[in-house]
């Protein structure tokens, strides 16, 4: 089956594109440096030929509301839109565990793009109902650390506080394909990783396994979202959920581990 990967080449995207390949189907990748824009359109009919289902998981850098509703608002609509101009039986989108709750800019816009997917805002049929979706909440990536480090590279590594229980995205992705080879779901169960952590020892940790040394900041986010994330905003509500089976531990293990064992000497 071909299946659109919106973001397929950025992290969690990479990895959905490998499991869907691994299954013996045939992503398509929709991104800009695949000729493809979200925002404006371009390229994304010629690309959704022969499509029959989505997975989008794109995303931009941005902590403002307005730039982020902005681009998950056209993004969203284009890809439904496009979608149900050649009949895609299903939309699965990649949110984020308690958006509600938590309120940053950047979630601003991540309620925006669950919103147009859930009323139905875009992608009417020519029957009249909305494309067939699944919205799944994930919490943190195993790698959110590394890209809060890498956002504001130097010697100073602020890292806000926070209380996440993180799954690798590799796991992700697979629960991911799985939803979208199946029925849809509306809005899916929560998927977390299998153990509460602190954002700031997570961060701690991979620096000792990167061997780089940098002053660790953590500060508390401004206002209620600040206080929401410090008392576990981000975390999954009830236990029903599925579970990643990685530790963040044996992620590092697998992906940072060598330097970890330079610093030991071993
Ligand atoms: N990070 C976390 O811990 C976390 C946790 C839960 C859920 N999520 C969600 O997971 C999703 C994916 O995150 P990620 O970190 O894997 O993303 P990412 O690595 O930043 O990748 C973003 C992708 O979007 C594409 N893209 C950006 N602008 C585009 C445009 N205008 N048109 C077409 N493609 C565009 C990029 O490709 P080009 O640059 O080539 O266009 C890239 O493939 C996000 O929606 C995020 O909210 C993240």
């Amino acid at each position: 089956m071909r299946v659109a990967v919106a973001g397929g080449t950025g992290l969690v995207g990479g990895y959905v594109v490998q499991e869907l390949t691994a299954a013996g189907h045939e992503p398509v990748v929709l991104a800009r440096s695949r000729g493809v824009d979200l925002v404006t359109g371009a390229g994304l009919d010629a690309a959704m030929a022969g499509v029959e289902a989505v997975v989008d998981v794109s995303n931009l850098d941005t902590t403002r509301a307005r730039t982020a509703i902005a681009f998950f608002e056209s993004a969203g609509r284009h890809l439904l839109d496009a979608g149900a101009r050649v009949g895609v039986r299903h939309h699965v989108v990649l949110s984020i565990v308690g958006l509600e709750r938590v309120g940053l800019g950047y979630y601003q816009g991540k309620l925006r793009q669950e919103e147009i997917v859930v009323k139905g805002e875009a992608g009417g049929t020519a029957e009249g109902g909305a494309v067939p979706w699944t919205v799944l909440r994930a919490t943190q990536f195993h790698e959110f650390p590394l890209q809060v480090l890498d956002q504001v590279p130097g010697p100073l590594a602020v890292v806000p506080r926070m209380r996440t229980q993180p799954v690798a995205a590799r796991e992700v992705a697979r629960h991911l394909v799985e939803l979208v080879l199946g029925p849809p779901r509306g809005m899916a169960p929560e998927l977390a990783g299998p153990q509460v952590e602190e954002l700031v020892d997570m961060t701690r940790r991979l620096l000792r396994a990167r061997g780089q040394r940098r002053l660790l900041l953590p500060v508390k986010m401004p206002g209620r979202a600040g206080t929401a994330m410090v008392e576990g905003g981000n975390l999954p509500t009830g236990s029903a959920g599925p579970r990643g089976s990685q530790t963040f531990d044996e992620w590092l293990a697998e992906h940072v581990g060598q330097g970890e064992r330079e610093v030991r000497g071993e």
